[in-house]
C-alpha cells in the first residue's frame, strides 16, 4: 500500500464518515511516534490494543517498536478502513513481517469484552466529535480493558474544543462542554504525562494516563 493510497482512502473516508473518521490525513510521524511512548518499554511481553487505527499510520510506529514477545491488537469501526489495513499488513513488508503477532477486529472498541488484558491502550479516536455520553462511555471502557498499571495514550488536537465552543450555540455547545468534562476528567484525576506535538498538522497534544 502506497502512502499516496493511504491518503486517498483517509480523504475518501472523512468524506464519507466524518464524524468518526475525524481528520482528513492521517497522523504524522511525530504524533504516532508520541503515541507509542510506551510501546516495548517494558521488561515483561506487552499486549497492545490500538483503538481506530485508520489506515495504520499508528500502527506502523508501533510493529516498529514492538519486540517479538509483544502482540497487537487493532479495532477499527469502519469496515472500509479494516479492509484497507488487511491488505496493508498482507502486502506492505513493515507490516506483513509482523503479521502473526497483529489482530485486525472489526467493530467498536466499546463492544470489547472490558476484562483488563491491555498493559497499553493506544486511542486514535476523534473524541471530540463524539456525543459526550459515548465519550465517556469510551473511555470507561479503556480502563476496564487496561491490566491496573496499564498506560492510556490518547491525542486531542490542540485548542480546537475550546475554538468551536467560542463560535456554537445550544446543543452543539453543551456537547462540546460536555466532552470537554468527560475527558478532564480523567485528566485530571490520571495524567502521567503530556506531550506537545507542534509539527502534525494540525498540532496535537498526547495524553498519558494511568487509571
Ligand atoms: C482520527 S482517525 C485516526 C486514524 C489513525 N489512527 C491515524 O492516526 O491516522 C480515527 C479512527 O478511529 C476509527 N473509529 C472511530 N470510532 C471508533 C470506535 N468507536 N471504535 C473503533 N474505531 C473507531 C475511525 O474509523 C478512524 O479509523
Amino acid at each position: 500500500m502506497t502512502q499516496f493510497g493511504d491518503y486517498r482512502a483517509f480523504l475518501t473516508q472523512f468524506l464519507r464518515n466524518y464524524e468518526t473518521t475525524g481528520a482528513v490525513v492521517p497522523s504524522g510521524r511525530a504524533l504516532a511516534s508520541a503515541l507509542c511512548r510506551y510501546v516495548g518499554t517494558a521488561t515483561s511481553p506487552q499486549r497492545i490494543l490500538e483503538a481506530g487505527p485508520g489506515t495504520g499510520a499508528v500502527s506502523r510506529r508501533i510493529v516498529e517498536r514492538m519486540r517479538p514477545v509483544d502482540q497487537l491488537w487493532m479495532v477499527e469501526l469502519n469496515p472500509a478502513f479494516a479492509a484497507h489495513l488487511r491488505s496493508a499488513f498482507r502486502t506492505d513488508p513493515g507490516l506483513s513481517a509482523a503479521a502473526d503477532r497483529c489482530h485486525i477486529v472489526e467493530g467498536s472498541v466499546q463492544a470489547l469484552e472490558t476484562d483488563g488484558r491491555f498493559d497499553l491502550v493506544i486511542s486514535g479516536l476523534p473524541l471530540n466529535n463524539f456525543p459526550a455520553e459515548d465519550v465517556t462511555s469510551i473511555l470507561d471502557a479503556y480502563s476496564k480493558l487496561l491490566k491496573p498499571q496499564g498506560v492510556l495514550s490518547f491525542f486531542q488536537y490542540m485548542f480546537i474544543r475550546p475554538a468551536k465552543m467560542m463560535v456554537s450555540t445550544g446543543s452543539e455547545r453543551n456537547r462540546l462542554k460536555g466532552v470537554g468534562h468527560a475527558i478532564e476528567g480523567v485528566l485530571g484525576e490520571h495524567e502521567l504525562a503530556r506531550e506537545w506535538v507542534w509539527s502534525n498538522v494540525p498540532p496535537a497534544w498526547v495524553h498519558h494516563v494511568r487509571f
